[in-house]
């Protein structure tokens, strides 16, 4: 599938048209932000392992009967995928406390939770993807209530598959974020990319951070901790 038009830029990817009008080709990079943009550099391989990473799970939740906007892996930074209409939503999923609901509500990072927490931002760089609730979302038509009701459905299903694939692998998924579209037929695909730049992962015996916290707080072995998750996964 050929390269066509440029669609659109995003922080860690570039889409771009097919000959197909249903289908586009993303493209990852190896920008990395943090803190909404604040905080800019690279990492470097990232694209060539994010797009592997994804590829692995994506295939995995296909499996599993999740429907994902992903087609196939065309190169090293190229995936083919389904050209949704993205939700401007973000459905973070945690099962461990860390990041913004540590640092927002005072709590110890690290903590054990007996109940999986779902959250919604709105997807929003101007005003920093701000926490909203269902009726938010619906009030400023991002999402109807049904929408709403089958994208949690389903992230509860993506939420028991990674955690489940990811301890077989020694590592704790602490938390992650995903997005949704809904493609041409308006069916809701789960899109965008799930890697250690949407993902928290601990490794369970040292607890080392095997994500993009590596790079947030420059704690070091940035590029090590992504080439570990995709060794663990398999990739080839
Ligand atoms: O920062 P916070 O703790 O809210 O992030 C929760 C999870 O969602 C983390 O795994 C983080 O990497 C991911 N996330 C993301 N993109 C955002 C916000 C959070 O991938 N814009």
């Amino acid at each position: 599938m050929k390269m066509g038009k440029f669609i659109y830029e995003g922080k860690a990817k570039q889409l771009y048209e097919t000959s197909d009008k249903d289908l586009v080709i993303v493209h990852y990079k190896d920008d990395a932000t943090a803190g909404n943009g604040a905080k800019k550099g690279t990492i470097l391989n990232k694209g060539v392992l994010n797009n592997e990473i994804t590829t692995i799970i994506f295939k995995m939740l296909e499996e599993n009967n999740i429907k994902t906007h992903f087609v196939e892996k065309l190169n090293d930074r190229d995936q083919l995928c389904q050209r949704v209409k993205i939700f401007p939503l973000e459905v973070i999923v945690r099962n461990i406390i860390a990041g913004s609901m540590a640092k927002r509500l005072g709590i110890t990072e690290g903590t054990k939770i007996n109940n999986t927490i779902f959250e919604l931002c709105y997807k929003n760089d101007e005003y920093g993807d701000p926490l909203i609730n269902n009726d938010h979302a619906v009030a400023l038509n991002l999402a109807s209530y049904e929408e709403l009701d089958k994208i949690y459905e389903v992230t509860m299903k993506i939420n028991e598959l990674l955690k489940k694939k990811f301890e077989e692998l020694g590592i704790i998924l602490v938390d992650f974020k995903i997005e949704f579209g809904k493609n041409s037929k308006g069916e809701i695909l789960l899109a965008d990319e799930i890697t250690p730049d949407t993902c928290r992962f601990w490794d369970m015996k040292t607890m080392k951070k095997l994500d993009k916290d590596r790079f947030r707080f420059d704690l070091g072995d940035v590029e090590d901790a992504y080439l570990e998750i995709f060794r663990r996964l398999g990739a080839k």
